[in-house]
């Protein structure tokens, strides 16, 4: 896609017909705008009428996808070609949870027996956790379980965990350490007894330093607690891609859990990865929550682009990145088990499309992947919903929000719902003057006290968003919700022409970290780096002379 072609073009002009038309507006002409502007998919409700758009607008960006040939890019995703051209490799995460069963192949070769393989491991080894056959190297029952890994092999699997809460298995506890602070590591293990507690080392690479050196100083804790080195083979259970690396860690082969190279690290929460959501909500809710992610996939692969959530949901992204500069979107989930899901989402999304470079190696034209960020509602509302609302900066945001609760408690949750509802309702109509002067006035207000509060309580409204609802957050609707979000991302990368798949961003950082490491280890700050990092690195040397 080029900002030239036609498609983008009429984009840019339709921009301006529109203008500063008013939300408010566009729903008082139309009273049937909620019916057209929505569409439901599985388990999930979209309401995105709420936006800064008409019937055109939504025909042009239909234009741009198909101009985009996105039909032609699901085909090749779901067809297993290597789309993730820069790693040579398929993109096939909707195999892991292809409950069809319908073979799928990367490089001609059918991945769902090993699919179905490794679900049958994961099944026997999560029961045998659960009901207590699978025990520590003492014969004690486990009681916690640690997954140690970082980024896609921590996020997802965290995020699904907190999520399905009200699902887990009452004695089992589970946490996850990524952070190569100690802090982190440390302090979780003060909690924790190495006789009833399995350590689950989760890495694609089984090379990353983070997760490695967790995982070395974990097993350290565990053979200094049972003064046993044989009980680490006990303790300890690995999922990765690279076999021959948790062997050399002295892992042994039936605690080992295999995924492959045609899983994308952020999209791995599907395969073996899910193991600790399996040990704390059960293998049966696993699988349903790939059914969920399956019907969201069936729908992606066959919905017509206008009627296609992902799809839509996409577009509206490009509308207001590209067409209104918009930099940032907020994902705002009204579910406190969600408190993680923008975490989950902002490596999701900005690890997948926060690139500058077209699949053709040249800089795109255009902004691309957005910064991501969000919190639950309504804790939001006390602390960002301001600038939302009154900000030079409006920011799209989705709100999602389950209208069942696992915890009925009086009116708690009609007041969620009923907050959530308020806030879209108030960003979308905003508060006129006039308004205001009538409220004020109201009140007791007038002359000079009453117009010099004025200003400080309109609202200028005409700020989007969309309403995503679930009846419930069940395993189900979760996997549908998640499957949701990757394909968006999925939809924008391919407008956008840049290689989703990909993250060679990440790696200067650590090329850079691994020469700072030499210096530390010899004692010396090396001449050749620039002057503010030497200056800081020479501070960090006479780290021991600090107070
Ligand atoms: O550094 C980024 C990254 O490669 C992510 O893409 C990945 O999810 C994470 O590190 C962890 O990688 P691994 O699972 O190989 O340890």
């Amino acid at each position: 896609m080029t900002d030239q072609s036609s498609a983008w073009q009429a984009l840019g002009a339709h921009r301006k017909t529109l203008g500063n038309t008013h939300l408010r507006d566009l729903f008082a002409q139309d009273p049937g705008r909620f019916g057209k502007f929505s569409l439901e998919a599985g388990d999930l409700f979209l309401d995105y009428s709420k936006n800064l758009i008409v019937a055109g607008t939504l025909a042009s960006l239909i234009e741009l996808a198909r101009a985009s040939q996105l039909e032609e890019r699901i085909g090749a995703m779901l067809a297993g070609e290597r789309i993730n051209t820069t790693e040579e490799r398929a993109v096939l995460h909707v195999a892991l949870r292809n409950r069809s069963n319908r073979p799928m192949a990367a490089d001609g070769k059918d991945v769902m027996p090993a699919v179905n393989a490794v679900l049958a491991r994961m099944r026997g080894f999560s029961e045998g956790v659960r009901s207590g056959t699978i025990r520590g190297s003492t014969g004690e029952i486990i009681t916690d379980v640690v997954n140690i890994g970082i980024g896609g092999s921590d996020l997802g699997p965290l995020m699904v965990t907190e999520a399905l809460e009200p699902y887990r298995h009452e004695r089992l506890r589970v946490h996850f350490v990524s952070n190569i602070d100690g802090a982190h590591l440390g302090a979780k293990l003060k909690s924790l007894n190495a006789r009833t507690t399995l350590f689950i080392i989760a890495s694609k690479t089984f090379t990353t330093q983070e997760t490695l050196t967790n995982a070395a100083s974990a097993r350290a804790w565990l053979v200094a607690a049972l003064g046993n080195e044989g009980a680490v083979s006990e303790h300890f259970s690995a999922v990765s891609t690279n076999l021959s690396a948790t062997k050399a860690f002295g892992i042994r082969d039936d605690n080992v859990f295999a995924f492959w190279d045609w899983v994308g690290g952020r999209y791995s929460l599907w395969s073996a990865i899910g193991l600790p959501i399996a040990i704390a909500a059960g293998m049966d809710r696993f699988e349903e929550l790939l059914s969920g992610a399956h019907t969201m996939d069936r729908h992606f692969a066959s919905a017509p682009l206008e009627h296609n959530m992902p799809v839509i949901l996409g577009l509206l992204g490009i509308w207001y990145i590209d067409f209104w500069d918009r930099r940032t979107h907020a994902v705002l989930p009204y579910d406190q088990s969600l408190h993680r899901f923008p975490a989950y989402l902002q490596q999701l999304d900005m690890e997948s499309n926060g690139k500058s470079v077209g699949r053709d190696g040249r800089s795109v034209e255009y902004q691309t992947g957005p910064v991501v960020w969000g919190e639950p509602g309504t804790n939001g509302q006390h602390a960002f919903y301001q600038q939302l609302h009154q900000g030079t900066h409006w920011t799209p945001a989705d709100f999602i929000l389950p209208l069942q609760s696992h915890y009925p408690m009086g009116r708690h949750h009609d007041m969620l719902i009923a907050n959530c509802l308020a806030q879209t309702q108030a960003l979308m109509q905003g508060k006129t003057a006039d308004e205001v002067r009538t409220e004020l006035i109201a009140q007791g207000y007038r002359g000079e006290s009453l117009e010099r509060l004025v200003p400080h309580k309109v609202f200028p409204g005409n700020r989007p968003s969309n309403t995503i609802l679930l009846p419930k957050l069940t395993p189900a609707s979760l996997g549908a919700l998640i499957a949701l979000y990757e394909h968006k991302v999925f939809v924008q990368g391919t407008i956008w022409g840049v290689n989703s798949f990909d993250q060679w961003g990440v790696e200067l950082g650590k090329q850079l970290a691994n020469k700072l490491m030499d210096d530390m280890a010899a004692g010396s700050v090396s001449s050749s780096h620039d002057a503010s990092t030497r200056g800081l690195m020479l501070r960090a040397k006479a780290r021991d002379r600090l107070a």
